[in-house]
């Protein structure tokens, strides 16, 4: 390539003896030029040897007094195209003389000298325009030309879009990252340069790798109400049936207020003893936890102390309270803020038994086992089962009576009980009570019955609504079991309730 300085130099050079030759009427130019005509311009300048380009721009003034100088209308210009696309820049000057020369620039360097192509890529034209043909991303650049010798230039910006891009709400994000905030809006848009027939297809990866379906309209994923199910990995591919299609992708992260929760919302203890308080969270960016008891925020002391771990997907603080009283039974709150906002969740300390969990269950034939589990530092003298069929309105009640520990250490008991059923959706849930008072139902675990040879009427399972209607408006007694049995809907209940012993 030709320096853009030192080409111009040339052509102004050739441009001022052609002129010259013009005002000199065909006189030779040597050195006694100068003594000439020329005498006042030389001493004017005499000094500027250096700026020869000055010199020969005030040259020119003088022989074309009376033509305007050339300009532009539009001195910038843009120009966006597609890969592939012949592109025509176009150096369209009022004033324009024969006397005029353009030379065109990309970035600074030479790529045409009047019609004189330098680099392979463009075509000159007559009208001094350029052509680039078949263009690629990488012909994107400023390019100018100019008008000799006024030097007034036209500066074109030429953008050729990659074959695929992905645009968040218009700007180009392809293969870069991207942060949102909870309940933003947003929209994605897979953009092709492609012929009319690809297909644009969508995937989504979450934050954990996994891959889940992704709404889009001609392309265009809406995230309404941003949230955190929408971090991950969006990946946008242009099938056009070749063997490596166009694709892109954008990660996007996004900020949220702390989830948090626990998985003990009632906490057991004793007199003496020590409890703990789970807090788990999520948050992002990172959240600061606190507990709150009575409106004050616990502070360390002998008391209380707080422990913080990292689980898999989210974040722990464990409050331990020492030499539990009375007084420090009650409400707790765990608040966990960040930069986006903040949640808390409630923990209750009592003496009560805690919310017992479901454990596991074995179905044999007709004869169900569900085992759940039950914290509590007090004796459990007491467990009580309701039963019911879906779509009944009334449970059906078993007491239990007696009660065992299945773990010394951790306070856990165990309740193991056995039903007999008819073939259907079941749900079953406990509560417990102790030496202080009862627990909460547990969570209803809602299992199946297959269909089972071993009953006999199959059909009469199959409770018309009406019926259960009436089943749930029948005073029901103690044996809640013979009731439903009266009811003739072969519902067989043994309430044989089995209390097992498991160290
Ligand atoms: C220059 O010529 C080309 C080809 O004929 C044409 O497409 C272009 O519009 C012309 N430019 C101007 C400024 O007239
Ligand atoms: C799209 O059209 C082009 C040209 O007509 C063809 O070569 C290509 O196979 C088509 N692709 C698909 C996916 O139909
Ligand atoms: C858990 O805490 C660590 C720092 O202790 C932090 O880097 C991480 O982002 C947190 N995780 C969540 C899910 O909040
Ligand atoms: C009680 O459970 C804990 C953990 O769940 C276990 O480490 C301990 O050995 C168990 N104790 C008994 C007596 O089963």
């Amino acid at each position: 390539m030709i320096k853009a300085r030192d080409s111009t130099r040339l052509l102004l050079i050739s441009l001022l003896i052609g002129q010259l030759y013009v005002s000199c009427a065909g006189s030779p130019i040597d050195a006694d030029v100068k003594g000439t005509d020329y005498q006042d311009d030389e001493y004017e300048y005499g000094d500027d040897t250096d700026d020869d380009d000055t010199q020969i721009i005030d040259v020119t003034k003088n022989h074309a007094e009376q033509e305007a100088p050339p300009y532009f209308d539009v001195t910038d210009l843009r120009v966006e195209a597609k890969p592939g696309d012949d592109v025509i820049l176009n150096c369209d000057a009022r004033n324009f003389q024969l006397s005029n020369a353009v030379v065109w620039y990309k970035n600074r360097i030479i790529i045409a000298n009047g019609q004189n192509p330098i680099s392979q890529r463009v075509q000159c034209m007559l009208n001094n325009s350029i052509l680039l043909r078949n263009v690629s991303p990488e012909d994107s650049d400023d390019y100018y030309c100019e008008i000799l010798p006024q030097r007034v230039r036209q500066h074109t910006a030429l953008r050729v879009g990659a074959r695929l891009s992905i645009l968040c709400d218009d700007r180009d994000i392809t293969d870069r990252s991207q942060t949102f905030r909870q309940g933003d809006h947003h929209k994605l848009e897979c953009r092709t340069y492609l012929p009319d027939n690809a297909t644009i297809k969508w995937s989504f990866n979450d934050l954990n790798g996994q891959p889940s379906s992704v709404d889009n309209q001609n392309g265009v994923i809406i995230l309404d109400n941003v949230d955190e199910k929408n971090a991950g990995d969006y990946q946008c591919l242009a099938d056009d049936g070749s063997r490596h299609p166009p694709h892109g992708t954008v990660h996007i992260d996004v900020q949220y207020s702390p989830i948090v929760s626990t998985h003990r919302h009632n906490v057991n203890t004793e007199k003496g003893a020590t409890a703990e308080l789970y807090c788990n969270y999520r948050a992002k960016p990172i959240g600061r936890s606190y507990f709150i008891k009575d409106g004050k925020t616990l502070q360390l002391s002998d008391k209380y102390s707080l422990k913080d771990s990292v689980h898999n997907d989210h974040n722990r603080t464990t409050l331990i309270v020492r030499e539990v009283t009375d007084s420090d039974l009650g409400e707790y709150l765990c608040q966990v803020e960040n930069a986006i906002g903040s949640n808390e969740v409630k923990v209750h300390v009592s003496y009560n038994p805690e919310t017992p969990q479901f454990e596991d269950m074995t179905v044999e034939g007709n004869k169900v086992t569900l085992h759940w589990l039950v914290r509590s530092h007090q004796l459990l003298s007491e467990a009580m089962l309701d039963y019911q069929l879906t779509g009944s309105y009334t449970w059906s009640t078993v007491q239990v009576l007696e009660t065992h520990r299945h773990n010394n250490t951790d306070n856990i008991w165990k309740i193991t009980h056995q039903l007999e059923l008819s073939r259907g959706v079941w749900h079953a849930r406990v509560k417990t009570k102790n030496t202080k008072g009862w627990s909460h139902f547990s969570n209803d675990h809602v299992f199946e019955i297959p269909e089972d040879s071993e009953v006999d009427k199959d059909e009469e399972v199959e409770l018309p609504p009406d019926e259960i209607v009436q089943a749930g408006i029948m005073p029901m007694s103690k044996g809640a079991a013979s009731s439903m049995q009266r009811l003739n809907v072969g519902v067989i209940l043994l309430a044989a309730l089995l209390l097992r012993v498991r160290l």
